[in-house]
């Protein structure tokens, strides 16, 4: 009888082992498939991150592109400034080069000079086009242009490097630039490069109220300012930079209006 009672126990344990092996084999295939899905999930939420970051860089890159819409349709508004721009960013993409920089700097230095001039957006046409002297007045509203400039390409965070180069490219070594009277080194380095760039199409640019320098006028009146108000690497680079682009160029405002 003790037998008969010990046997049922015993069966009745290995039932219930049984029965929590299998319960516990079922929590594992849970636990697998849960832990398979979160690891689905995670994939799927870094392909996201991913994707995500992806549509945000184009994004970026068509606000640029975009501003650089904006910045040649204000420029081809006068003959006297149409592709001002672009050969100011070919030739300072090639100072840039002449000065050993990388090639990654180079191209910062080159798109700011495409949007150097953007800020004039927030200038009236009527001052943007007026052949003589800018009254005291109209001068404080044109040395406006590279902050409101800088303003404008601010929310690109790829470009941070260039926003500073537009703020500063009228910035001058002996501090009579604008906007923040920089002086020598305290000018970042690609605003010093457009600067001279900048210079250089403006003289050899046709304006409304004269003709534009020849190419070796406009390096000889350059030359004089160099180290006084233009950074003398530059310009001792810019020859060489004028030959390999071969673009004589457009306006900008001039040295006697160079903004
Ligand atoms: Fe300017």
């Amino acid at each position: 009888m003790a037998a008969e009672v010990a046997l049922s126990q015993a069966l009745s344990y290995a039932r219930d082992l049984k029965s929590a092996y299998e319960s516990a084999r079922a929590r594992e295939k849970e636990l697998g498939q849960a832990n398979e899905r979160l690891r689905n999930g995670y994939q799927q939420s870094l392909q996201y991150a991913v994707d995500l970051k992806r549509t945000y860089g184009r994004l970026q890159r068509a606000i640029f592109q975009s501003l650089l819409g904006l910045a040649n349709a204000l420029e081809a508004k006068d003959p006297c400034t149409s592709g001002h721009s672009t050969r100011v960013a070919g030739l300072a993409r090639q100072l840039a080069l002449g000065m050993d920089l990388p090639r990654s700097t180079a191209e910062i230095i080159a798109q700011a000079a495409l949007l150097h001039d953007l800020g004039k957006i927030g200038v009236p046409e009527s001052l943007l086009r007026k052949a003589g002297p800018l009254t005291a007045d109209e001068w404080e509203i044109m040395r406006r242009h590279p902050v409101t400039g800088a303003q404008i390409v601010a929310p690109l965070e790829f470009f941070d490097d260039g926003a500073i180069i537009v703020r500063h490219h009228h910035e001058r070594l002996d501090g009579s630039g604008y906007p923040d009277g920089l002086t020598g080194d305290g000018i970042p380095l690609g605003a010093r490069v457009v600067a001279v760039a900048d210079v250089y199409d403006a003289l050899t640019s046709g304006r409304s109220y004269r003709d534009g320098f020849t190419p070796e006028e406009a390096l000889q009146l350059i030359q004089r300012e160099s180290g006084r108000t233009l950074d003398a690497h530059v310009v001792a680079l810019l020859p060489d930079a004028i030959e390999a682009t071969s673009t004589p160029g457009a306006d900008d405002g001039a040295a006697d209006r160079s903004v």
